[in-house]
């Protein structure tokens, strides 16, 4: 009988996006803290005579999510069946993603997906990869896929794919504004280097004050912490992003900032009522929210049967 195996993987969202210059592989040098968030994507596969993919949302778009060889998610599946040498017929699989993540969010909904179906593909041909392998491999993937398998809350170094778990011991709660356009995490970082053009960029560093509150767990320390290199230059493409990180990030809000490269805007609240609180102050916007609360595991298998 073939077996299957679901995975499920965390979105994450950066505390701090620090971003230094671009290298000469294009890439910038990052140093930045991730924490994962309760929306997960989940990715079932089980053994077939030939490779598949079918994507379905689960209350998001999933029209953009490609279907074929380019989906991040297969080529995650096909890089580990090279690096354990499987043959062809050993290594194809029928997958099917599960999406909640927002796409092209700024939420890392794709390598979430390529995180899970390491870990899924990884426990149904039952290799066993050394965690280092398997994250070495994810960084082959993304700069963000090594944390959507690590999960909770880590440092990332190098292009973000350098990863280094963080004691969190705190619990926070975060109101997500989701945004109906998504935005092209290049064209960001081409809109940072216009942004910084000229003018020579400094080494990126993880923040003090940020690592003293979560080593502390006060989310009103977090929330005067929280910074996005990327913030302005997205800004930049979209200004209607302004306002609603002005309005979602007064009282009771700890703090706001953009996740990622954009567009869905954070707010930090300091337990679920305030969180209800932002989010009836962001529903005459008609943008729509999400609740969800933070830290949470990586990619890890719920189900094998
Ligand atoms: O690594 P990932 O595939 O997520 O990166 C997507 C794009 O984001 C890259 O092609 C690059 O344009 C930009 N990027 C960057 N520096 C990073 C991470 C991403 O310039 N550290």
């Amino acid at each position: 009988m073939s077996r299957s195996v679901t995975v499920t993987a965390p979105a994450k969202i950066n505390l701090q996006l620090g971003v230094g210059a671009a290298r000469a592989d294009g890439f910038h040098t990052l140093a930045t803290v991730y924490q994962a968030i309760g929306i997960h994507d989940e990715v079932t596969v089980s053994s077939a005579t030939e490779t598949i993919l079918s994507v379905e949302g689960d209350g998001v778009d999933v029209s953009e999510v490609p279907t074929d060889s380019s989906n991040l998610a297969l080529r995650a599946a096909a890089l580990l069946a090279k690096h354990a040498d499987l043959a062809a017929d050993q290594a194809a699989v029928q997958m099917s993603i599960r999406k909640r993540i927002p796409v092209a969010g700024g939420m890392a909904g794709g390598s979430a997906d390529a995180a899970a179906a390491l870990v899924a593909c990884d426990a149904l041909w039952e290799l066993h990869t050394p965690r280092q392998e398997l994250l070495s491999l994810a960084g082959e993937l993304g700069s963000d896929v090594p944390f959507c398998v690590v999960g909770g809350t880590a440092t990332g170094a190098g292009r973000g794919e350098l990863v280094h778990p963080l004691d969190d011991t705190g619990h926070y709660w975060w109101v997500v504004a989701l945004s109906e356009r998504g935005m092209s995490t290049p064209a960001v970082y081409a809109a940072f280097d216009r942004w910084h053009a000229g003018v020579p960029v400094a080494e990126p560093e993880v923040r003090g004050d940020l690592l003293a509150a979560l080593a502390l767990g006060d989310p009103h320390r977090l929330g005067e912490a929280l910074r996005n290199d990327l913030e302005e230059p997205a800004l930049s493409l979209r200004p209607d992003l302004s306002a609603l990180l002005d309005l979602g990030g007064r009282p009771p809000a700890l703090g706001s900032l953009l996740s990622g490269s954009g567009p869905s805007c954070l707010f930090l609240a300091a337990n679920e009522p305030e969180a209800s609180e932002i989010r009836e102050l962001l529903a005459g916007t008609g943008v729509s929210t999400l609740v969800v609360e933070a830290p949470v595991p990586g990619a890890r298998v719920v189900e094998q049967v």
